[in-house]
């Protein structure tokens, strides 16, 4: 730099001699300034030679440097395109990856909302099933309750129906004549068992006796041929006289008495046929007199 400085001074001090020179005494003076010229023109000349050898080593400095900042420039460019090629590999693999990922995540996404719908679905059908369970428990409830109500009544029935004796009687006369009371009322025996179911009625002694408290139905029918005595009969219960019929006539046709009644009977109490005092009734044998009775329910 201090070169170049030099060397613009001396270029300003020749165009001032130059000026300088433009006179009247220029050719007088002629001489003696072509000796100084020469002088400075050397010295110039000097200079140059100093400056072109300052300038060329400055040039192969710079040169040299150059040639490094060159080498450096390569081999900073050289690992620049190598991370470029690193990044951009690394970059390609990512949005590999990036890709990959959405991907997975779209199909998880779609397996997640399908996974939801299944869910809701089930949960739907969880929730009939529990509606339905619930109604088929409390009917199930009902049914078992009334389950248990039959098999309580049938029970009851059956205790009834055990408890409760079968009875029916039918009884008819062996005798085939006149049956006469004398001066006594007589009790009328139907010694011919037809059907005795429970064995209520006594052949022995007439006498039906009630098994069970409860509804029974008794009834009766006689015959007599009248012509010279009254026919009569009655329906006692423990002794007490319930019916009393009886018929007179002399045509010696036969004559029937037929009656009955419900009775609502105590366990023991006993119901009969009989025949007052002078009173009679005739039987041939085939069965125009019979007593019958049957259970109609229990109490
Ligand atoms: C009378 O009753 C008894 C006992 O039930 C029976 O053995 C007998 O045969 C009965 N008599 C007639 C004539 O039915
Ligand atoms: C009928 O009654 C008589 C007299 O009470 C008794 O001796 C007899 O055993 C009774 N007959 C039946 C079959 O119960």
């Amino acid at each position: 730099m201090r070169t170049a400085i030099s060397l613009l001074m001396l270029l300003y001090s020749m165009c001032a001699v130059q000026t300088e020179s433009q006179g009247t005494e220029a050719v007088a003076a002629e001489v003696s300034t072509q000796t100084d010229r020469s002088a400075e023109m050397k010295e110039l000349r000097d200079m140059l030679v100093e400056l072109r050898a300052t300038l060329k080593h400055t040039q192969e400095f710079l040169g040299a440097d150059r040639m490094a900042v060159q080498e450096r420039l390569t081999d900073t460019d050289r690992k620049v395109a190598i991370l470029h090629s690193v990044l951009g590999a690394s970059k390609a693999e990512m949005k590999t990856e990036v890709d990959d990922l959405k991907r997975e995540n779209a199909a998880q996404q779609a397996e997640l909302t399908l996974l939801k719908t299944r869910l809701a679905a089930s949960e739907a059908k969880a929730i009939n099933l529990k509606v339905e369970n619930a109604e088929h428990g409390a009917e199930l409830t009902a049914m078992k309750s009334k389950l248990a109500a039959t098999e309580t009544e049938v029970k009851n029935m059956e205790k009834e129906i055990k408890s409760t004796p079968k009875v029916a009687f039918s009884a008819g006369l062996t005798d085939s004549k006149f049956i006469v009371a004398g001066s006594n009322a007589l009790n009328l025996v139907l010694s011919r068992i037809i059907t005795n179911v429970g064995e209520a009625y006594n052949n022995t002694t007439g006498f039906f006796t009630a098994p069970v408290r409860g509804v029974y139905y008794l009834r009766f029918t006689v015959l007599d041929v009248l012509d010279t005595q009254e026919m009569g009969i009655r329906m006692l219960k423990n002794g007490q006289q319930l019916i009393w019929l009886s018929e007179y006539d002399t045509d010696g046709i036969g004559t029937y008495l037929s009656s009955g009644l419900t009775l609502q009977l105590e366990e023991g109490d006993v119901v009969n046929l009989g025949i007052l005092a002078n009173y009679r009734l005739w039987d041939s044998s085939s069965n125009h007199c019979t007593f019958s009775g049957f259970l109609l329910f229990s109490l």
